[in-house]
């Protein structure tokens, strides 16, 4: 059977992360998870002590950056320049600067390539804000995944230890607003993506439907 190439977009905390991953690992597929590439850019510009709202500091830093991936003991790991960064990613601090150095022109169009060669071929699930509108605009299936604000709130409160829900609501909120307000490639549901709120559902509901689509589109391809 052929293999689908799968866009799957969505904001901060909708969960789509968790459930690319696992719908990827069902079908045999690989995956792709464009944030965290944002993200390494945001780590090394960071300790690069680079404003993340220059553009030509940050654009610099994309620029020289050489990402691999690879699965170790049912983990990804995104390794940047020889480095495993998997775990040094995943802090809100890099979060924030992921989102802000994604603003620039200059750091997307350095990531795009890498990206699509990624996604070429077929048999992978990527996640991301611009997959299915700009990344992979051809995807066979595209999938938009949301959640409302106060249910990624309470879901990023319950992962993370040592914030309020408020100020956690607040962040999620700031994040909306930069990743959606922004002029290039901002997180924007495609045309021909179906929308799939996971709101009140658990991650095995979500999974378990999106295999569904998959499954349609496979019959239907
Ligand atoms: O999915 P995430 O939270 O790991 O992504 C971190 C940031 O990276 C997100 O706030 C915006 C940016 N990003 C993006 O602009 N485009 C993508 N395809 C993926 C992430």
């Amino acid at each position: 059977m052929r293999e689908l190439t799968i866009a799957i977009d969505g904001p901060a905390s909708s969960g789509k992360g968790t459930v690319a991953r696992r719908v990827a690992e069902t079908l045999g597929y690989a995956y792709v998870d464009t944030g965290a590439m944002y993200r390494a850019v945001g780590l090394r510009v960071l300790r690069a002590g680079i404003d993340p709202r220059d553009a030509t500091g940050t654009t610099a830093v994309a620029e020289s950056l050489h990402f691999g991936f690879d699965w170790h003991k049912g983990q990804l790991r995104v390794i940047v320049d020889r480095e495993d960064v998997s775990a040094a990613i995943r802090n809100e601090a890099v979060g924030a600067a992921a989102s802000a150095v994604a603003v620039h022109p200059g750091v997307r169009a350095a990531l795009l390539q890498t990206q699509r060669d990624l996604g070429a071929g077929g048999g992978v699930v990527m996640d991301g804000r611009d997959i299915g509108t700009v990344v992979l605009p051809s995807a066979d299936l595209k999938i938009f995944l949301d959640a409302s604000l106060d249910e990624r709130a309470r879901r990023r409160h319950a992962e993370l230890s040592g914030s309020t829900y408020e100020a956690i609501r607040g962040e999620l909120t700031a994040r909306d607003a930069q990743d959606s307000g922004r002029a290039t490639a901002p997180l924007r549901q495609a045309d021909d993506a179906l929308r799939v709120d996971t709101t009140g559902h658990t991650i095995d509901e979500v999974v378990g439907a999106v295999l569904a689509l998959v499954e349609q589109r496979r019959v239907g391809a």
